[in-house]
């Protein structure tokens, strides 16, 4: 087990609750980790914000700061870098990782997925469209993966799964919001487990 603080970043596109569960893990000891850059493609995303709450640099970078996606790769793998990232965090980011970030960060990216992939997963399937998915096809169990990426979404290896019943009376948004707890929980898990070493990323 490693004694030096692991260092994370994150990239999000949202509100950013999972990144919020990750920080407080961090704060209280929870996780031997150390939150370093969070960078996301929306200017103006809670994630940003939480970013700036918590003293942690936050970097704006999307196609319209790099027009060029080979440069908006290479800015996005550039800082991580910088900041002397180990694990990337994705909390809820919506675009595509690039290849050059897959390169210089290979096997070190790891993600969140609020359905039991390969299941509801792939191009498309992005969070309350999961559910909405989900409640549409009747299935009477879902729940939560945290998965390494690579260059397809969703469908890099499984590291941890969380199972959530649906139910009857259930709406996309109440489903939703039953799994993002059950996220909370299960990403600063993985996290533990890949500090520990119990998870090895190269296996
Ligand atoms: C989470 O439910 C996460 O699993 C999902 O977006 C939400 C982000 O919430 N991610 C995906 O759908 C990725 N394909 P948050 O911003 O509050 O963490």
């Amino acid at each position: 087990m490693r004694k030096e603080p692991l260092k994370l970043g994150f990239m999000a596109s949202g509100r950013g609750s999972n990144l919020q569960s990750i920080l407080s893990a961090c704060k209280d000891g929870t996780l031997n980790a150390v939150p370093v850059v969070v960078i996301s493609n929306k200017r103006d995303s809670g994630a940003l914000q939480i970013a700036s709450a918590n003293h942690i640099p936050g970097v704006y970078l999307s196609p319209s700061t790099h027009p060029d996606p080979n440069q908006l790769d290479k800015e996005i793998a550039g800082t991580l870098t910088e900041y002397g990232v180990e694990l990337l965090v994705l909390a809820g980011y919506m675009k595509k990782i690039g290849p050059n970030t897959l390169k210089v960060f290979h096997n070190r990216i790891i993600n969140i997925h609020p359905s039991l992939l390969p299941a509801y997963g792939g191009a498309g399937m992005f969070g309350i469209k999961v559910h909405e998915a989900v409640l549409a096809a009747g299935e009477p169990l879902t729940g939560a993966t945290v998965h390494q990426v690579n260059e397809k979404y969703d469908e890099g290896r499984i590291l941890a799964q969380t199972e959530v019943k649906v139910k009857d009376t259930d709406t996309a948004e109440t489903l939703a919001a039953r799994i993002l707890e059950q996220e909370h929980q299960l990403y600063v898990k993985a996290l533990q487990d890949i500090i520990s070493g119990k998870i090895d990323l190269d296996a």
